[in-house]
């Protein structure tokens, strides 16, 4: 299957499906004899999983660099250490790089091709299911001691190859992880796929060809709103439903202690009571959507580790916070959000609010 993304400066494809890399190499095959160098960038994990599967199937010729695990390739010593690579392997502007990894690997490979020679292209073959979301839209970012994601630029993929072989070894951890980004994407744009998750009991109750089609619907949402707004200047906020709150609690319990999509998860509790009261979402979405959470093994203790002076203060210094006003992505009803100022005097209510159900379930 193919999702096509329809960005002005950039059109590029994702491709979707079990088994899709040999389809990829035999396509591009005359295309890339013009190429002078493949690098492949993965990290170790990823690597030690699927080598055997990614020599098989992936029979152009390429180099591999592999970086650290997850978010800790995002750092300025990576990036520097794969620019180093590139340079010895004598790589010029005809040579391009694939990302073979979860999110992390994505932003990373994205970075340092937006930036090597000016710019050279790159491919993602996004391996969790977070990556559903993060490979798609053109974000590439490091980190800065100072702050995650802050030193990165807009560059789109030439494809994206989404090959579902790759997820089958994902623990539940980062299956958890991926999923809340999947749910923020049917919050935002189908109520009656919100429902489909309301009735699962656990996430061993997800069926396999259930995820991928929920994988294609949010890839289908992610292309739709980056193609309206590919900077973020309007529509793209409205993917940051749940991450004003969700970000401060990965902030505040600690990068590598917590997921990404597990505190966007929590994250999502007070945008939704606020869409209660800003919005036409009927009284106790939030409520209801707490009791799914928790029955899918979110942990929400976390919250209570965190003071809401803490949370107040990243939320502050968050870069989608202007003139300290909180720009929260709401929703008017299921599946059509919104954005607007929001005073820190309610989300602390909000947080209150979370905390004294987290206390009643314990
Ligand atoms: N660019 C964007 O638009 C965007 C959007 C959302 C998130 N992000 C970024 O994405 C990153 C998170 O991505 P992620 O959740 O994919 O995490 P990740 O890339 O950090 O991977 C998580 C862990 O899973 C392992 N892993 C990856 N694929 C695996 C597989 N198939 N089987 C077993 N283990 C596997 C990795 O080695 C790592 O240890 C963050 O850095 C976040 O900032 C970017
Ligand atoms: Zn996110």
């Amino acid at each position: 299957m193919i999702i096509p993304v329809r960005i002005k400066d950039s059109l590029y494809d994702v491709h979707l499906g079990e088994n899709i890399l040999q389809e990829f190499c035999e396509r591009n095959a005359e295309a890339f004899q013009k190429v002078d160098q493949i690098v492949v960038i993965s990290d170790e994990n990823v690597w030690n999983l699927h080598k055997d599967y990614f020599q098989q199937n992936f029979s152009l010729p390429y180099k591999i660099h592999l970086v650290p695990n997850g978010e800790a390739c995002k750092t300025f010593e990576s990036y520097f250490n794969v620019q180093t690579f590139l340079l010895q392997e004598n790589c010029s502007r005809n040579s391009i790089l694939f990302a073979l990894g979860g999110g992390a690997v994505g932003d990373l490979t994205g970075f340092v091709a937006s930036t090597f020679m000016r710019g050279i292209p790159f491919y993602q073959i996004p391996t969790t299911i977070l990556a559903h979301d993060s490979a798609v839209g053109g974000k590439t970012a490091i980190n800065h001691p100072n702050g995650k994601n802050m030193i990165g630029a807009f560059y789109q993929p030439k494809e994206v190859l989404y090959d579902f072989h790759f997820l089958q070894t994902l623990p539940e951890t980062e299956v958890r992880s991926g999923l809340a980004e999947v749910i923020k994407h049917a919050l935002i744009s189908d109520e009656n796929w919100v429902n489909e998750f309301l009735h699962l009991a656990s996430i061993a109750d997800i069926q396999k060809r259930e995820l991928l089609v929920w994988l294609e619907k949010g890839i289908r949402v992610k292309a739709q709103i980056v193609e309206l707004d590919e900077r973020e200047q309007s529509y793209r906020k409205y993917l940051n439903f749940g991450h004003t709150y969700g970000h401060a609690i990965e902030a505040s319990v600690g990068y590598g202690k917590i997921t990404h999509g597990e505190a966007v998860m929590i994250g999502l509790i007070p945008a939704l009571m606020l869409s209660e009261l800003h919005g036409k979402v009927e009284v106790g979405y939030a409520h209801k959507v707490f009791g799914l959470a928790k029955k899918l093994g979110y942990q929400f203790q976390h919250v209570l580790n965190c003071s809401f002076e803490q949370l107040a203060t990243f939320m502050l210094k968050d870069k989608k916070t202007t003139n300290g006003e909180l720009h929260f992505a709401l929703l008017q009803k299921i599946g059509e959000p919104f954005v607007k100022v929001i005073s820190m005097e309610e989300v602390k209510k909000c947080d209150e609010q979370l905390r004294k159900w987290i206390e009643e379930g314990k």
